[in-house]
């Protein structure tokens, strides 16, 4: 394994390289290098720099220029405007960095030297509950952030704050007592659906629900449940423990339609800190970042104000003696800091739960179990919506299953498969459809800023045109079918080959992989890597149309662009599969 550094860093070296020879004052300075439209770099640092120094931007570009030895990367150098520098870079230079990168089975993408450990929340649906749109995006979002971290090298620890516990139990178990078959299978054995357990879970919610409100008798022995399992009562607590299980089949099911491994030990709900409630609220007490106000343990902030102007706290234990959310999350951070070691907490979780996260962060931050050394960050993410730019609504105005929404896509995917279908069996037929139907879904949720509200909307999202996993699929596709056409020749780079623009083009993007991840890692911005992939198959459009592949003019040129062709598709391999976006050889 080779990291392999990029084209743009060898020149930034260069550049840098030249800027001390002639100033030796300005070594330190950036020479602010960009890709540029009109030669392949351009470096903008000059500029400032003169002004900085009170010279003359163009003279400064031209000694720079002087002091840089001849070498064989750089191709030609031109002054340009008021002090820019235009970076034109040899076409063998091109073609030996990508050689360099198909050499290595990480394409050259180097560790991160400052890999730490990160702990990430995300997936974290609602025990007895079916999950939404929202939980979609957290899984899809997480799901992608932990293969690109584990990609640059971090160590990453999963952890899916699922929603177990809470005095809604109380109701739930109170009336599985009293109708003890309630959660029975119809099925044998393990076979049970994540339908059937759902269909089950939701009917007994209902029904308890429905009695909990009607009867008061029955509403005194649910709260008294409550306390019973608070208190940890076995029979109680096996009770709670069906309803979990129940609800696991039912995730998992929804985690296998949506292609994403996820285990059980990682699965850590909001009981699993319950031992450590009594200590979070004690320490925060004893230490005076939380106060007792009207019985209720609190933490206070001065710029957290409700409409009427009062400060707005952050409730550590009710008044009652009950935990809330705040507990268990504040307990969480020190797990995850002081037994899991993390140096970086990542929460994949909606924005409106921002103000949550701000008040825990810095209570734990006041508390000394977040210093420094550790980063809190909330990767939040917006509302979807639905085409009409409303929150995502069934006609009758009810919440999307999202069971029902995935099978919409394949459904959809499939149809579009089909059409295009030239040698495909019904069998394979359903299978791209799957993957080309769960990675529309999945692309559309990363192809945006997280931040962003975005629209759902199935049509746009398995178009063959644009923006979308479908594209990037057949482009892919479209690759493997020309490498099995090749016959005899065999990829292989020639550095002596002069390149068409498009070559370079594609040359060069391709070469940015290993920036592009860095940059993605480090912003916790899947969006990005998303956008490098569609510019990518986009560049090989372009090239593919401009460049003949198989009918080029001379073997060696066979040769180095199948070599392009087949970069480019381990390259786009990679990535999606980084998204969690199946790549299938033919479509
Ligand atoms: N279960 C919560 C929900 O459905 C999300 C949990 C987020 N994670 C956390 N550590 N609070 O909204």
């Amino acid at each position: 394994m080779a990291s392999v550094p990029s084209l743009a860093s060898t020149v930034q070296q260069r550049l840098a390289d030249g800027l001390s020879a002639a100033l030796p004052e300005a070594a330190s300075a950036d020479p602010l290098l960009r890709r540029s439209d009109r030669a392949d770099f351009q470096a903008n640092g000059i500029l400032a720099l003169a002004k900085q120094l009170k010279g003359n931007p163009r003279e400064l570009a031209t000694k720079v220029v002087d002091a840089i030895p001849a070498n064989d990367v750089l191709k030609e150098i031109e002054v340009s405007g008021p002090g820019f520098l235009n970076i034109t870079v040899t076409d063998a230079a091109i073609v030996n960095t990508l050689a360099a990168r198909a050499a290595d089975a990480r394409l050259g993408v180097p560790f991160n030297e400052s890999a730490g450990t990160t702990v990430i929340d995300y997936a974290q649906p609602n025990v007895a509950k079916e999950m939404h749109v929202g939980h979609l995006r957290s899984a899809v979002i997480g799901a992608a952030m932990v293969e690109i971290l584990e990609f640059t090298g971090e160590t990453v620890v999963r952890r899916h704050h699922i929603g177990d516990w809470g005095t809604q139990f109380g109701m739930l178990i109170q009336y599985l007592i009293e109708h003890p078959h309630e959660l029975d299978h119809k099925t044998e054995g393990d076979d049970v659906s994540g339908e059937e357990a759902m269909s089950n879970l939701n009917r007994l919610y209902k029904a308890s629900r429905t009695l909990f409100d009607s009867d008061e008798e029955f509403k005194t022995r649910a709260r008294a449940r409550v306390v019973d399992l608070q208190a940890g009562d076995p029979e109680t607590l096996a009770m709670w423990q069906r309803f979990v299980d129940e609800s696991k089949i039912y995730f998992y099911s929804v985690f296998e339609k949506l292609d994403m491994d996820i285990d059980d030990p990682d699965i850590v709900g909001e009981s699993g800190y319950n031992d450590m409630l009594h200590e979070t609220c004690r320490l925060l007490e004893e230490s005076g970042v939380a106060v007792r106000s009207e019985g209720a343990l609190c933490v206070f902030f001065d710029d957290v104000k409700g409409p009427d102007g009062n400060p707005t706290p952050l409730i550590v234990q009710k008044s009652d003696g009950g935990f809330g959310y705040a507990a268990t999350d504040l307990s969480a951070i020190r797990d995850r800091v002081g037994n899991l070691k993390a140096t970086s907490l990542v929460y994949v979780v909606d924005a409106r739960q921002s103000l949550h996260f701000k008040m825990v962060f810095e209570t734990a931050r006041r508390a000394g179990w977040l210093n420094d050394d550790v980063k809190a960050v909330q990767l939040a993410f917006g509302t979807v919506l639905g085409k009409d730019g409303k929150p995502f609504k069934t006609r009758e105005g009810e919440t999307v299953r999202l069971v029902d929404l995935l099978d919409e896509a394949i459904d959809r995917a499939s149809a579009v498969v089909r059409e295009k279908a030239q040698d495909l069996t019904e069998q394979e037929i359903a299978e791209r459809g799957t993957q080309v139907g769960i990675g529309a879904v999945k692309y559309a949720d990363l192809s945006t800023s997280a931040a962003r509200d975005y629209k759902f909307d199935l049509d746009q999202m398995v178009s063959l045109n644009g923006d979308t996993s479908v594209y990037l699929q057949y482009a892919y596709a479209r690759i493997q079918s020309i490498l099995r056409k090749a016959g005899d020749a065999k990829p292989a780079a020639h550095p002596e080959l002069a390149l068409a623009p498009s070559e370079r083009a594609l040359g060069l993007h391709l070469d940015a992989f290993g920036e592009l991840i860095a940059e993605t890692a480090a912003e916790y911005a899947p969006h990005k890597l998303a956008a490098y992939l569609y510019q990518l198959a986009s560049h090989y459009t372009t090239f593919y149309s401009e460049c003949p592949v198989l009918k080029a003019d001379t073997p060696e040129q066979v040769e180095n662009r199948l070599f392009l062709c087949e970069l480019t598709a381990r390259t786009l391999h990679q990535g999606m599969a980084l998204l969690g976006i199946r790549t299938p050889e033919r479509l």
